[in-house]
């Protein structure tokens, strides 16, 4: 009667095991395929909170002021754009500038002009993601050693301290973006 008590105890336990490790496998593979995608989805939410459109995303003025131009969303300032003369402007006075789309700052250290981010070649398709790491913690121009410093008012210093899941969902997101081709000018750093 114990021997038999015992063995069924041990073929529950068994079945028990067995029952906790099939349903593990089966959890793990879709967790996998569910965090690939809450990733990207992430990524999204992110980019839409902490405002990367603001400067990123070219505008067009509308009756509640610049709104985001959908097709071009997140392609920087535009190669075909121009900005209006600071000749004798309000810089000199110390006032800092943006232009009417809100992606080219003029201020005391030079002219920036936001950066295309979609998932284009002439954006940061072709990027890494330790780049895209190194840009956004040390503030590195292509997230490549040896280049400028990023320039205001990218506020990579704020985003430097997001967590490294979080970084990796923007770039993720990013990567997904629908590709812009936009060759973005050159920021004019005059250092001081
Ligand atoms: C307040 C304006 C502003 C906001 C908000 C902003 N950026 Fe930027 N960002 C810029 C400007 C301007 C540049 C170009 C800086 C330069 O040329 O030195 C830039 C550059 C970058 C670069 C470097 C690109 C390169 O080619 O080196 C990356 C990457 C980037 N931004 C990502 C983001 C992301 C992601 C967000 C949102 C989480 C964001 N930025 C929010 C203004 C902004």
């Amino acid at each position: 009667m114990r021997k038999s008590l015992l063995f069924c105890s041990i073929l529950i336990s068994a079945g028990i095991v067995f029952a906790c490790n099939s349903g593990n496998t089966g959890k793990t593979a879709s967790a996998t395929i569910i965090s690939q995608d809450s990733l990207v989805k992430r990524g999204d939410y992110l980019v839409s909170i902490i405002g990367c459109d603001d400067c990123h995303s070219p505008k067009r003025m509308g009756p509640m002021g610049p709104e985001v131009i959908p097709e071009l969303r997140l392609s920087g300032f535009q190669a075909t754009g121009s900005l209006p003369s600071t000749e004798g402007s309000a810089v000199k006075k110390g006032w800092i500038l943006m232009g009417p789309g809100l992606t080219a700052t003029v201020g005391p250290w030079g002219t920036t002009y936001a950066s295309n981010i979609t998932s284009d070649s002439t954006g940061i398709g072709g990027w890494k993601e330790e780049q895209f790491i190194k840009a956004i913690r040390e503030g590195k121009s292509k997230g490549l050693d040896g280049t400028r410093p990023l320039l205001p008012p990218m506020p990579w210093q704020n985003f430097a301290k997001l967590s490294d899941h979080d970084i990796k969902a923007i770039f993720a997101f990013l990567k997904s973006t629908k590709s812009v081709k936009n060759v973005v000018p050159q920021s004019v750093f005059n250092r001081p």
